[in-house]
């Protein structure tokens, strides 16, 4: 056969095209996209007829917490790499980003990132990349960024918050100056944990400890504070940066005026803040536990109209998950509920932060529809991609460059409506926070370097564990300093870029 696969009669969509368009695939590559009808008598191994329904490049999600020791409350992670990354497979994507991550107590990035490779060698079902995540900034992990940058690492995450991870403000000046220097992409948790732990004892002394609390725990302004200063620090070192999980319409706000100033400031949301309010949070019993996340689902259905807005308008650059997965009901370690006998009804403060969503995250925000076709895959596939130097052998459907990993979803009514399960998804949770939701649409094959990895009407899971595999990553396309030269003081005083 001349090529491996080919899918016909697909309506093909990009982040710039939407248009009836054949794709073959030879050797694990996208071969050739030509206009409907044209491979007609082409010999293939495999053909897919995709009946009308969308073509799109794989999923690129870069925001993945697996394998992670406890480090945002009580609990460690419920998925490894094996069960994260089958999970992801089921829900159409076939590239991720987890976080290698270095703990406070610890001097070295490479060891982390060594330990991390182990734990995602011959595991995975999709490809996949690590940002460093930085707890502790020292000389000599600092001194590492340059490999870091050579072994394929080109982008890192700090956080403003969390007792196990907080930076100050002269240490995430000094992850910035050294980034920059490095063409690393620093990813920002902006929350003011100062802040946080304040009204936290303020509650706290207030005898309200119910998982509802956690909303006022985390308020707006803690993140429209560190957004600011977040902003205003890369400003000082001219180092782009992306603001992870943006939750409010005022640090949305606060990023668009940067943007508009001209400064290379990214934005990530998730669908938690499209879909999640305050009353999630506050279901009765234990409920609203499923619904912890930091920072948290906003005050009301204003809140994530804003977020929507923000995705239409290009503020956002990423939607990813933040898939950040913990059971709920286990006696062992991550048990979401926190019940003790001194707190019978749970405590908000240990209640570990973060929910799953790796599978759910593609089909959830492309059924409500509020996207342009395009941007959707933009922002969940060509945009990940670019901004964290995969594309275009990710996120792109390009002859010859772009690897054949390939969306097909199911023609306009061809797929009967259902209501999310937990029990449909592929994860090692015991619960969804989106339960019950309507799911309008399902990727129905996905295909990774041109094997069919997800066949809903089939196997379903039909990949093979150790498939995935590293993909070592370019310097971002996306996120580039404004100015030429280093940063650096003069003798007179003066300083900036020479
Ligand atoms: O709720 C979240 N986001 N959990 C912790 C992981 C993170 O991204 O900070
Ligand atoms: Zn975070
Ligand atoms: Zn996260």
């Amino acid at each position: 056969a001349e090529f491996d696969l080919i899918i016909v009669n697909g309506v093909v969509v990009t982040d710039t095209e939407v248009g009836e368009y054949d794709i073959a695939v030879k050797d694990e590559k996208i071969a050739k996209v030509v206009k409907r009808g044209e491979l007609r008598g082409v010999k293939a191994t495999r053909t897919i007829d995709a009946e009308g329904g969308y073509v799109m490049p794989g999923g690129v999600d870069g925001h993945v917490h697996l394998e992670e020791p406890p480090l945002f409350g009580k609990g460690s992670s419920a998925d490894n790499f094996e069960t994260g990354s089958r999970s992801a497979a089921c829900g159409g994507t076939t590239t991720m980003v987890p976080f290698a991550p270095q703990k406070k107590t610890e001097d070295t990035l490479l060891d982390t990132l060594a330990l991390t490779h182990a734990k995602a060698k011959d595991n995975c079902y999709i490809d996949y990349s690590f940002h460093l995540l930085v707890g502790n900034p020292s000389p000599r992990a600092l001194s590492e960024f340059k490999t870091l940058r050579e072994e394929g690492i080109t982008s890192l995450k700090i956080y403003m918050t969390y007792e196990a991870l907080k930076l100050n403000d002269g240490q995430i000046l000094d992850v910035l100056l050294e980034a920059r220097k490095n063409q690393i992409t620093t990813l920002i948790h902006a929350e003011n944990g100062d802040l946080i732990d304040w009204m936290t004892a303020q509650l706290e002394k207030r005898h309200m400890f119910a998982p509802k609390f956690h909303g006022p725990s985390h308020p707006p302004m803690a993140e429209i504070e560190a957004t600011h200063r977040a902003i205003r620090l890369s400003e000082f070192l001219d180092t782009p940066i992306l603001i992870v999980h943006v939750s409010t319409p005022q640090a949305t706000a606060s990023i668009k005026a940067a943007q508009d100033r001209g400064l290379p400031i990214y934005a990530e949301t998730c669908p938690q803040y499209l879909f999640l309010t305050a009353q999630d949070l506050a279901k009765p019993g234990f409920e609203g536990a499923k619904c912890v996340c930091a920072p948290p689902p906003r005050a009301s259905e204003a809140d994530c109209d804003a977020i929507w807005t923000g995705l239409g308008d290009g503020t956002f650059t990423i939607l990813s998950s933040d898939h950040c997965p913990f059971r709920y009901d286990d006696a062992a370690t991550g048990k979401k509920t926190c019940i003790t006998d001194e707190f019978p009804d749970g405590r908000f403060k240990d209640i570990p932060n973060g929910i799953a969503g790796v599978e759910t995250r593609l089909a959830l925000v492309l059924g409500e529809e509020r996207l342009r076709l395009t941007k959707f895959v933009e922002l969940t596939s060509s945009n990940p991609a670019k901004l964290y130097g995969l594309y275009p052998c990710k996120g792109g459907l390009v002859p010859g460059l772009s690897d054949a990993d390939v969306n097909i979803w199911y023609p306009p009514g061809k797929m009967p409506e259902i209501e999310l399960r937990n029990e449909m998804l592929h994860h090692d949770v015991d619960y969804t926070a989106f339960e019950g939701r309507t799911l309008k649409q399902w990727p129905r094959y996905t295909v990774l370097r041109g094997r069919v990895v997800w066949d809903r009407e089939g196997a379903g899971l039909v990949g093979e564990k150790g498939y995935g595999r590293f993909v070592k990553r370019e310097a971002s396309s996306l996120a580039r300093p404004r100015f030429e030269g280093e940063w650096d003081i003069k003798e007179d005083g003066s300083f900036g870029f020479f």
